[in-house]
């Protein structure tokens, strides 16, 4: 089949462009950047350089495809510490944008990366704009057929703990305990996008991708074992404390605010509540696997 992929061969981008491609599939991946140009196409799969923000070249790539693999990520909204960029709103633009091309140039297929909590528009901070994009592409015509995988909360989301763990001892964090919560490997989504892809398509389906679940006091014992500190401890402060320390740091107020909020909804369980609902099936990657990832990280000089 002919797939175009946006997301470039970030995270999930590398991994999927190389499953699909071995698996005889003609595949076109959307960067930004041209000079990403020639490790796109040493993964056997074409390059489309341009922007998810130019709806005439999305439009343009889009033509002709079974399949479009649409993500929406804050990289492409702005920097993290620009005061001045509304995340939300950018991002509603580039699901306009993707609702234009796919009007446009006829595919029928969509698979949309989106995220564990885009059920609800209420209490899941910055994450919103994912429920924001699944509103937007569930408006086109209804012969479409759209796939929309939540993935859970990503394992590369803890190496923001390398920080706190080298200088103050500890992992420190808004929630916390021994409640297990689901935790997912870009390899793992990966995996169920290229299994959907190769699924038959009917009407809209939601489905979560996890790995593993565990607890953030396992994870301490996981990550602290891996980086040879054993007793290390994931320490909870309140939301105005988190709050504080992330704009002294200098982040966007909606984006330091934002991951205060969706990091309550994991202490609340408002993020879990429809992936409650759903039976999912575990990945390959758990816990133990990633933890050597990260001590690799921890003991480089990368952080
Ligand atoms: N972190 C979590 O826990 C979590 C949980 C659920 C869902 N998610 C979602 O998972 C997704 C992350 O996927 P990922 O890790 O594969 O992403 P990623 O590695 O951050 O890759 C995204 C790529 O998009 C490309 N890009 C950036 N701006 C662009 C633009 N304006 N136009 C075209 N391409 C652009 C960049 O590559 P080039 O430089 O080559 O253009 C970038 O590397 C996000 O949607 C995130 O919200 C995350």
């Amino acid at each position: 089949m002919n797939i175009v992929l946006t997301g470039s061969i970030g995270n999930i981008g590398k991994p999927l462009t190389k499953e699909l491609v071995d698996k005889g599939h003609s595949v076109t991946v959307i960067s930004s950047n041209k000079e990403r140009m020639a490790a796109i196409e040493a993964l056997g799969a074409k390059a489309a350089i341009g922007n998810m923000f130019d709806p005439d070249f999305l439009t343009e790539i889009f033509t002709g495809a079974d399949i479009v693999y649409l993500m929406e990520t804050m990289e492409a909204a702005g920097d993290l510490f620009d005061e001045n960029v509304d995340f939300i709103e950018k991002i509603n633009e580039i699901g306009h944008h993707y609702k234009m091309a796919v009007e446009r140039s006829g595919v029928k297929k969509i698979i949309h990366l989106s995220s564990i909590g885009a059920h609800t528009d209420k209490g899941t901070g910055i994450i919103v704009f994912h429920h924001h994009v699944e509103q937007i592409l569930k408006q086109l015509p209804e012969d479409l057929a759209i796939k929309f995988i939540r993935p859970v909360g990503i394992y590369f989301n803890m190496f923001s703990f390398i920080n706190t763990i080298k200088n103050k001892g500890a992992i420190i964090s808004n929630w916390g305990g021994d409640r297990k919560e689901p935790w997912v490997s870009p390899l793992d989504i990966a995996a169920v996008v290229t299994e959907e892809i190769e699924k038959p398509f009917e009407g809209r389906t939601v489905r979560y991708v996890a790995s593993d679940e565990v607890s953030p006091n396992e994870i301490a014992k996981a990550l602290g074992e891996a980086i040879g500190n054993p007793e290390l401890e994931w320490k909870v402060i309140s939301d105005a404390e988190l709050l504080k320390s992330w704009l002294n740091i200098g982040f966007n107020e909606q984006v330091a605010k934002g991951f205060v909020e969706t990091q309550a909804s994991q202490r609340s369980g408002i993020l879990y509540e429809d992936y409650d609902k759903h039976l999912t099936v575990l990945g390959k990657v758990k816990l133990a696997d990633f933890a050597k990832e990260f001590a690799a990280v921890y003991q480089s000089d990368e952080v």
